[in-house]
């Protein structure tokens, strides 16, 4: 059993012998053990564009989760690889659409809405998802650049199909101006499609998926905030519940949030709806501000948490010494379909 600064220093050493040839980019929500290791850090969004257009390095140990690594995958070069440290960092979000649940469910809207729909998908998707976006003329959005992808679709078409998480897309949907009203859930288990004004008005149907870590902020946390800390601000996260983002003062990609803070003056207070490493991270570097998470004893994604420091070592250790276990490779048939989803959003973002 090796010691924390042992790792450490072995992962140090990978680094430096494979220099250049070894690129390493880390999610926000990564752990501070990992995340102190990252060549870059970034949202979705940034790591989406990084992985187009970035080194020429032969290897990518990806530290987020395995959705943004089919993206790397996808989107660099077919001699560039792509490895994750630990194979269990999935997200759950992306698994609550799987491609034949999004098959039965475009086929039973087609029904209702003829040809009038554009299919979108958030990148936390698996890459048969954005597979069947592309193939259908679709594009992939991020947090970050939302508001702008559905303007897009609906330029394109009538309604648009929303795909895996609900929350971005209402939240998303609304700020643009779709009344609530006018926005329908497909549940994949029932099959069935959710709405209370008229079918015809339908302009955004919405999967019935969530993130199992921000939809756990609720309108009571943002209550007690607002009770203990009068002055304190409250910015989240659009996975979050619609009625949360309503009542907090700000909502916004990963990037947003990070932004916000560093701009906002010393002596302001925060309260933070995202995630627990990420909160946390924020926390230790603006000490001249008080900040807390919105939810004190909320835990950090158990899946990205998945990545830490023993699995990065062994994984690294493995790809310099070219027995490489944990790669993520797309197969080409998926990832030619998928590309074109992440290109019409890659050239717009
Ligand atoms: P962003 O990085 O786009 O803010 O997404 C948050 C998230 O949940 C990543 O898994
Ligand atoms: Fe998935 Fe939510 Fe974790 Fe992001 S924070 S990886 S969306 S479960």
């Amino acid at each position: 059993q090796l010691s924390h600064e042992e790792l450490r220093e072995r992962v140090q050493q990978v680094k430096e012998r494979m220099g250049t040839r070894l690129f390493l980019p880390g999610h926000h929500y990564q752990k501070d053990e990992v995340i102190e290791f990252a060549d870059a850090r970034g949202d979705s969004l940034k790591l989406a564009q990084l992985s187009s257009n970035q080194s020429d390095a032969e290897a990518i140990v990806f530290c987020g989760v395995h959705f943004m690594a089919e993206t790397a995958d996808i989107l660099t070069r077919a001699d560039q690889k792509v490895y994750l440290p630990d194979l269990r960092a999935g997200c759950s979000m992306a698994d609550m659409a799987d491609l034949n649940q999004t098959e039965k469910a475009w086929e039973k809207l087609q029904e209702h809405f003829d040809d009038t729909i554009l299919p979108l998908t958030y990148v936390n998707s698996t890459a048969a998802i954005k597979a069947f976006v592309g193939k259908h003329g679709g594009a992939t959005v991020t947090s970050s650049n939302a508001e702008k992808m559905i303007t897009w679709a609906f330029e394109q078409k009538e309604r648009i199909l929303f795909l895996p998480d609900q929350h971005l897309g209402r939240n998303t949907a609304y700020n643009l101006g779709v009344p609530l009203d006018q926005m329908a859930v497909w549940d994949p288990i029932t099959e069935a499609l959710l709405f209370e004004g008229s079918i015809e008005d339908i302009q955004v149907i919405l999967w019935k998926g969530h993130c199992s870590v921000h939809e756990n902020f609720t309108v009571d946390n943002v209550r007690k905030v607002r009770e203990q800390h009068p002055d304190m601000k409250i910015i989240v996260h659009p996975e979050c519940r619609r009625e949360v983002v309503a009542i907090s003062d700000d909502a916004g990609s990963t990037n947003h949030i990070i932004q916000t803070i560093n701009q906002a003056p010393p002596g302001s207070s925060w309260a933070i709806g995202t995630e627990m490493n990420l909160v946390k991270r924020i926390i230790d570097e603006h000490k001249d501000k008080h900040i807390i998470s919105l939810n004190p004893s909320m835990c950090p994604c158990l899946t990205m948490n998945r990545i830490d420091l023993p699995h990065l070592t062994w994984c690294l250790e493995t790809v310099e010494n070219g027995d490489p276990h944990n790669t993520i490779e797309v197969k080409s048939s998926i990832a030619i379909q998928a590309e074109k989803a992440l290109n019409r959003m890659l050239i717009r973002a």
